[in-house]
């Protein structure tokens, strides 16, 4: 399976004609070429509404599970998009064509959103998951997905993580550049653990937030369509588009159902690199209330 899984990477790798051109930095962050530099450039002129739904998160923190939740939340007609910082120059065209109600998903950091969607004050769902099961779960998006750069072993992966030399830029810059807005009304953060481990409570919190009504009888189905085994089955038997994700690294579906766990670090981190990665969180997010919280284990 998973030599398969190079195989095709490795010959999308060689059409790309060099894995160089997978990546081009913006604004110091590091971003896929499937994010062109122009529409990179463009989107501070993007013209929000103010009944657009922002889905914000840092690659691999759980964002498909909330848009497939949020999506079934609506009994009016919604659009889920891809990211706004997906594709080239015509994205932003093809957005204000959509004459429904917009969610629209992003792994920018604060600093880099369009500005109008925070004078319009939109609402703005936020999205992580501890960072070493995300550290882990990129590796594994990183090693299965064409458009990324070749990566040999977790040991590489791991210090380009903790450096930020991977797509997205730093997960340390992306949570606190967020969590400054901690206080803003119209920004919620959610945890991926949280989800996990309640998920019901969570989608009750996030019906709220969005001025939903729905009843308790539908939270629970949704919230069993929502499981993990649900979700992939949903994408495997291409009830939903294998084509379409809310992830600005690719478009293919069936590279996001991986294992769906919390605590795989576990697996992958050695106690040297564990004590690493403390040591540099511990630095990094002294400052921040939040990163106390996160779940690392059941
Ligand atoms: P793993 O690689 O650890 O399995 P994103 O959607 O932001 O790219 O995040 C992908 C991660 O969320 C993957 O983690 C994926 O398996 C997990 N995921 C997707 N749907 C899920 C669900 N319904 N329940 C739990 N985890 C889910």
């Amino acid at each position: 399976m998973l030599k398969c899984r190079h195989e095709s990477k490795a010959q999308a790798t060689m059409s790309n004609s060099g894995e160089a051109e997978l990546i081009h930095m913006f604004k110091g962050i590091p971003f896929t070429t499937r994010s062109s530099p122009e529409l990179l450039k463009s989107l501070d002129a993007f013209d929000a509404r103010e009944d657009d739904v922002l889905l914000v998160s840092y690659p691999k923190s759980g964002t498909h599970w909330l848009a497939g939740v949020i999506t079934k939340l609506y009994d009016t007609q919604v659009t889920i998009t891809s990211p706004i910082e997906f594709g080239d120059i015509s994205k932003l065209e093809e957005l204000n064509n959509l004459s429904s109600k917009r969610i629209i998903p992003t792994h920018l950091d604060y600093n880099m959103l369009p500005p109008n969607f925070k004078n319009k004050k939109c609402k703005m769902i936020y999205i992580s998951r501890n960072p070493k099961d995300t550290a882990v779960s990129m590796y594994h998006y990183y090693r299965d997905n064409p458009n990324l750069p070749t990566i040999d072993t977790w040991t590489a992966f791991f210090d380009l993580f903790l450096k930020g030399n991977v797509v997205c830029g730093s997960w340390f810059d992306h949570f606190l550049s967020w969590e400054e807005h901690e206080d803003d009304k119209n920004i919620l953060f959610l945890f991926y653990e949280d989800m996990k481990k309640d998920l019901p409570t969570v989608v009750k919190k996030i019906t709220l937030f969005l001025s939903l009504n729905v009843s308790e009888k539908d939270i629970q189905e949704i919230c069993q369509k929502s499981s993990f085994s649900e979700m992939k089955n949903d994408t495997e038997k291409e009830n939903s588009d294998p084509s379409h994700t809310v992830c600005a690294l690719t478009s293919n579906r069936n590279l996001i159902f991986r294992k769906g766990a919390v605590g795989d670090w576990k697996n992958h981190f050695t106690p040297k690199q564990n004590r690493r990665f403390e040591e540099i969180f511990n630095e990094k997010m002294k400052l921040s209330k939040m990163a106390q919280g996160f779940i690392y284990e059941f």
